[in-house]
């Protein structure tokens, strides 16, 4: 009799202990689970979110991300893709310029794990000066892109994250409640430490820059958001090419959508700094010495 129950003991015992083991991920889990809609990144309201946060009630974020082959394009886009990631509801559309995909960002996207949308645009050669402004071609090739494949069903925000910036996981929080569109301040432009728009009361006021305070909207590619909805409401709004300077791209599209009072300003209206312009320097690649050089190809 006794040999009996230590028998079906043993046999119900790890069964027992994998209920308890499972129960025990399930409230951490939940425990975790980002909050939805406005306010601070994962790691703030961990105990004090809802449990069952609904995330695919949450507005996608689509990051438009031009980019084009030179050494350090990959460095670049590893940064961002190790920020990226971890943002929940993320659809990262990178743009190269180039007249084919290439096989490095093919393989880099594919290895990412995230969702994204490969395209891919040749700049004419007569655009290609200084002086001229850089990204048109490959912005446009992703707003038409959001205008034939998303509708008016679609809940989201649209942000033109280049690839030479570093992003905080805050940011996108941040942008995720754009009712029209957002701005917030961008650290390290035109030789100041941030630029940011001045608010009073709750509004947009002016600009605080170090460069042509005259611009319209004086404000960085990385300092705005706009809802999804009013992408596809303006469908002619595009970035301009003829007659568009550098560092005007910004003003000649915003103008499209907006106006100056109705912008909606983020990161604690906008005193706090969530993006910087950390372009990594230029590698000269031209000095390797040819002797020294590896007899193994390397994958870079
Ligand atoms: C989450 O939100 C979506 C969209 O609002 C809804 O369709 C879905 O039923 C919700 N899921 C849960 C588990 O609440
Ligand atoms: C921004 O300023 C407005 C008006 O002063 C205020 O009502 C609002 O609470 C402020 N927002 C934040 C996030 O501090």
């Amino acid at each position: 009799m006794k040999s009996l129950f230590y028998s079906r003991f043993f046999i119900l015992l790890p069964w027992v202990l994998i209920v308890i083991i499972m129960i025990h991920i399930d409230t951490r889990t939940s425990v975790r689970s980002p909050a939805m809609g406005r306010g601070g990144g994962a790691h703030r309201q961990d105990r004090t979110s809802p449990p069952r946060a609904n995330r695919s009630a949450l507005p996608v974020i689509y990051a438009i991300t031009p980019t084009y082959n030179r050494p350090v394009q990959k460095a670049e886009l590893t940064r961002l893709a190790n920020t990226f990631r971890q943002v929940p509801r993320f659809h990262w559309i990178v743009v190269e310029d180039s007249s084919v995909r290439t096989e490095l960002v093919v393989r880099f996207l594919a290895r990412s794990g995230m969702q994204y949308t490969h395209l891919n645009i040749f700049t004419p050669r007569r655009f290609k000066r200084t002086g001229m402004p850089r990204a048109t071609e490959q912005r446009n090739t992703a707003l038409s892109w959001l205008r034939s494949h998303r509708s008016s069903k679609d809940v989201g925000i649209v942000f033109f994250a280049d690839d030479d910036n570093t992003y905080s996981l805050e940011l996108f929080e941040e942008m995720r409640s754009t009712r029209g569109v957002s701005v917030w301040p961008v650290g390290l432009v035109s030789g100041r430490r941030y630029e940011r728009p001045i608010v009073e009361k709750g509004k947009v006021v002016g600009w605080y820059t170090g460069w042509r305070p005259d611009r319209p909207f004086a404000i960085d590619m990385a300092g705005f958001a706009v809802n999804l909805q009013v992408v596809l409401g303006s469908p002619r709004a595009l970035f301009k090419r003829r007659g568009s300077q550098p560092g005007m791209q910004e003003s000649d599209f915003l103008k499209q959508i907006t106006k100056v009072g109705e912008l909606e300003p983020k990161a604690n209206n906008c005193t706090r700094v969530l993006v910087w312009h950390t372009r990594t320097e230029k590698v000269n690649l031209g000095n390797e010495p040819r002797h020294r050089q590896d007899s193994v190809v390397i994958e870079v």
